[in-house]
């Protein structure tokens, strides 16, 4: 077992999206293994009321620091690291002209080995220890990726890119060995470790209904394996995606129609939606990645919060890399406080920082169904039994963030001050604590 002694950051609930975080200013957490072998936390309260339950465990003192749960990026693109900061026109044009003429780079596994290598490194450098990934359409980018999350014993899951139509050369894959890979891949790497399998429908129009078909039966035979897609991102997507499948109801009923909506199902985007639509989410289990650092550079539109918690579906943030601009989850905090108060309605939303950063750890982990169901630990937040992956922030780590860190006069204060200056310099340390 190993204990640290430091602020500790927590939600006084897994599941339920309200304002429950806990600051133990000297606060004690003690992690070690479960009857499973899972490095669990132990325990974790006020130091001075647990330090004499664990006589013989000397703790790590970080004096200073915020130990808080690691984050949970919902909707990332590991291929895509090399595209961040490319401008066009909106979605398509940005897929066609930077996006798939990267992804065919990783048809070549050294190719896809060093990419995967960074790519884990910089989210464990910002404090991402769970992720919802893209590969590309080549089995040998969801091998590299799995290989180098198991390395770094990080809970990461991914999938292989159903893209078998409205793709070039080199990135678009073929109906049947498309789903027969993506059988021999779940067979693969599901459940093995911590890295599970996500189905991985690129969008309805990349896919043609036999594809969708294929995904949805696969869906059904793997009830446990994830699914994840984009939805509703942009006008222009979306009204192609009318004319494609003009027999279903909306753009996300086309999910439903081919069996790809469920719990385990993250649709990213989710921003032109009907509330027919919303009461699909809900109803189905399905769950939105917002993505609002991407909306924001691409220009798609904006998220609405007021809508999704009257229709009370499951949501939580994602970087969206490469449309996305950044892998700090603080400036995805920040990119979602903007876009609550833009509003899709004439009212904005102020998100409040406990439930920004809720957004981006338990609340994220619940879209995953990663939240203590069926008796497994949850993620995404450290109370006792939940597994401990954790970062430890320093709020003194630029003079700006030492000087308004400083000032806060509340929980809230402090983190939203965190949320609006921080990046990666706050994240002293990502500990993975399965890597131990
Ligand atoms: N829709 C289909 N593919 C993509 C992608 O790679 N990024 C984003 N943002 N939207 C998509
Ligand atoms: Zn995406």
């Amino acid at each position: 077992m190993r204990a640290y002694r430091a602020a500790v950051l927590r939600f006084a609930d897994n599941r339920e999206p309200h304002d429950s975080a806990i600051l133990e200013r000297d606060g004690l957490l003690v992690v070690g293994p479960n009857a499973a072998g899972v490095q669990v936390v132990q325990a974790v309260g006020p130091y001075r009321d647990l330090k004499d339950a664990f006589p013989h465990l000397v703790p790590e003192h970080l004096p200073g620091r915020i130990i808080a749960p690691g984050f949970v990026d919902l909707h990332v693109h590991y291929p895509q690291t090399d595209v961040m900061g490319s401008p066009a026109e909106g979605l398509l044009p940005w897929l066609e002209n930077y996006t798939f003429p990267e992804e065919k780079r990783f048809s070549a596994p050294e190719y896809c080995a060093q990419a995967a290598t960074f790519f884990i490194a910089e989210l464990l450098r910002n404090g991402v220890t769970t992720a919802l990934t893209f590969a590309t359409s080549h089995p040998e980018s969801v091998n590299a990726l799995f290989g180098q999350a198991q390395a770094a014993s990080m809970r990461l899951i991914t999938g292989k890119c159903l893209q078998d139509r409205h793709s070039p050369d080199g990135v678009r894959d073929a109906t049947e060995q498309s789903l027969m890979d993506t059988e021999a891949l779940i067979q693969k790497w599901h459940g093995r470790g911590r890295l599970g399998y996500a189905i991985t429908p690129r969008f309805a129009p990349s896919c043609s209904p036999a594809q969708l078909r294929g995904a949805g039966e696969l869906a059904a035979r793997y009830p446990d394996v994830w699914i994840q897609s984009h939805v509703a991102e942009n006008k222009d997507e979306v009204r192609w995606a009318r004319e494609l499948f003009p027999q279903s109801r909306s753009y996300l009923a086309t999910y439903a129609d081919f069996g790809l909506m469920r719990e385990r199902a993250i649709y990213a985007h989710c921003i032109h939606l009907d509330d027919a639509d919303r009461a699909l989410m809900r109803d189905t289990g399905a769950a939105a990645a917002v993505c609002p650092g991407s909306n924001l550079f691409l220009g798609s539109g904006f998220f609405d919060y007021v809508a999704a918690d009257r229709a009370g579906f499951k949501y939580g943030l994602g970087s969206d890399v490469g449309a996305g601009t950044s892998f700090s989850p603080f400036h995805t905090m920040r990119a979602a406080y903007c876009v609550g108060r833009e509003g899709q309605t004439k009212a904005g939303v102020s998100l409040s920082p406990q439930q920004l950063w809720w957004q981006h750890t338990a609340g994220a982990a619940r879209s995953l169904g990663l939240d203590g169901a069926l008796g497994r630990p949850a993620v995404g937040n450290l109370q006792p039994g939940c597994e401990a992956d954790f970062v430890v922030l320093n709020p003194q780590a630029t003079p700006l963030l030492a000087r308004r860190t400083a000032r806060a006069a509340s929980l809230d204060e402090l983190l939203f001050a965190m949320i609006v200056l921080g990046d990666d310099r706050l994240v002293e340390k990502t500990v993975i604590s399965q890597a131990f």
